[in-house]
């Protein structure tokens, strides 16, 4: 169950080309479970009509504070009493400007002055040229909205419409979806700095040529997108993967095993909770070759010599911090069969509270996953599920494990 199910929301479009956005965020939303009434402005529908967005969030859409389609003719009142929240989105500069005067001369902005103000939250998602953004009179509006309670979303930065670069486009809709679930979620990681290994490495051979894996790395950026949502400050250590990096975590990316040692003995004292779900390469070449390794006349095969990488996990479970369990450690293993026997092993040999395992060829690449929690007191499945969902629930365990501590 997504954070997202059985939450409605009022989907507020105002005047500007990231109007074309709002229509993959209200599909966006109805995915995730939720439901949509959207209500647009005037300048809106100069960019996209109201029949799209009927058609995507299955309800009349609303345009005006005149509409007679309400019996007592108040849209206004109406269509936020039974709203989760009311998200704008695009805001334009103008219709920030308007709201933190508390001015009401359209639905939209009216219904945001009229809403129960302890129980609807406003949660605006501005859209504007970079200059528009930059000035002034917008960064002090953006200030007396945030006072006023509304959460303000980030902008992002890059290629406009207007063929300016710079900040002010709109969050992409994956991201506006991924700042609501955490409005959604129980801060259970507030204050917590949490580090997280994800995705293969990659061991030269030579300039070409590596030995990696499986692994996509989804599990390790689920969770940290989790951790993010309950509150934490969240450093995600990822070998090469494609994934896009979650709004609000620090990404250092990396390539081999030696690196991601490296980069974790780097950060680890400032962290709280350590996650090891990267699926590190357990050997390297000894000598990679410094260029590409040809294939000889006599046709004779490469010899490979290996040698072991350090287990970062190991490591970090047998430091004082670790021990002492002022820094949580959770470890995670990738099995083909006998999953409950070898992780209780593992948990065991690795020296963590708690070890997380799972069928590695069932999983790799996907977006769903099941799991098996071992800890000293036994074992617990999470069934298949999504790995966003499973994350939550990690979450959840680690968060009650580590109030114990
Ligand atoms: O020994 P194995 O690779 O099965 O252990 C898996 C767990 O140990 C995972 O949590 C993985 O991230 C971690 N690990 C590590 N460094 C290694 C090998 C594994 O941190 N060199």
């Amino acid at each position: 169950m997504t954070q997202l199910k059985n939450k409605h929301f009022v989907l507020g479009l105002t005047g500007g080309i990231a109007c074309y956005k709002a229509a993959e965020l209200c599909r966006a939303l109805m995915k995730d479970g939720a439901s949509v009434q959207v209500v647009m402005s005037e300048g809106a529908t100069q960019f996209i009509t109201p029949v799209t967005m009927q058609a995507l969030s299955g309800r009349p859409v609303f345009l005006s504070q005149w509409d007679a389609r309400e019996s007592n003719n108040m849209a206004h009142i109406n269509l936020t009493r039974e709203a989760d929240a009311i998200l704008i989105a695009p805001a334009s500069a103008e219709f920030v400007a308007k709201l933190l005067h508390g001015r009401a001369d359209d639905l939209l902005s009216l219904m945001c002055l009229a809403r129960p103000i302890d129980k609807v939250p406003l949660i605006v998602a501005p859209a504007m040229n970079k200059e528009m953004w930059g000035n002034p009179a917008t960064q002090r509006n953006m200030v007396q909205l945030k006072h006023d309670g509304a959460h303000v979303l980030d902008v992002g930065a890059g290629d406009q419409a207007c063929g300016e670069v710079g900040d002010g486009r709109m969050l992409e809709p994956e991201q506006i979806l991924e700042a609501l679930k955490a409005h959604f979620t129980e801060k259970l990681l507030e204050g917590r700095r949490v580090l997280i290994t994800a995705g293969p490495t990659y061991e030269a051979i030579d300039p070409v040529r590596g030995i990696t894996n499986l692994s996509s790395g989804k599990m390790g950026f689920a969770l940290a997108r989790a951790c993010s949502r309950a509150g934490a400050q969240v450093t995600l250590i990822s070998g090469p993967v494609s994934l896009e990096t979650p709004v609000g975590v620090e990404r250092i990316g990396v390539i081999s095993a030696q690196q991601m040692y490296e980069a974790t003995q780097e950060r680890v004292q400032n962290a709280d909770i350590f996650i090891a779900a990267a699926a590190v390469a357990d050997w390297r070449v000894h000598l990679a070759g410094e260029q590409k390794i040809k294939k000889g006349k006599d046709r004779t095969v490469p010899q490979l010599e290996l040698v072991e990488n350090p287990d970062i996990l190991k490591t970090v479970a047998s430091s004082p911090r670790a021990l002492t369990q002022e820094l949580y450690c959770v470890g995670f293993a990738a099995e083909s069969e006998n999953l409950e026997e070898l992780a209780t092993a593992k948990r065991v040999s690795k020296g963590v509270p708690l070890l997380i395992a799972n069928v590695g060829p069932q999983t790799f690449g996907l977006d769903e996953n099941a799991l098996l929690l071992v800890d000293e007191s036994g074992t617990r499945e999470l069934p298949w599920a999504s790995k966003d969902a499973l994350s939550d629930e990690l979450v959840k365990e680690i968060a009650t494990r580590i109030s114990r501590a």
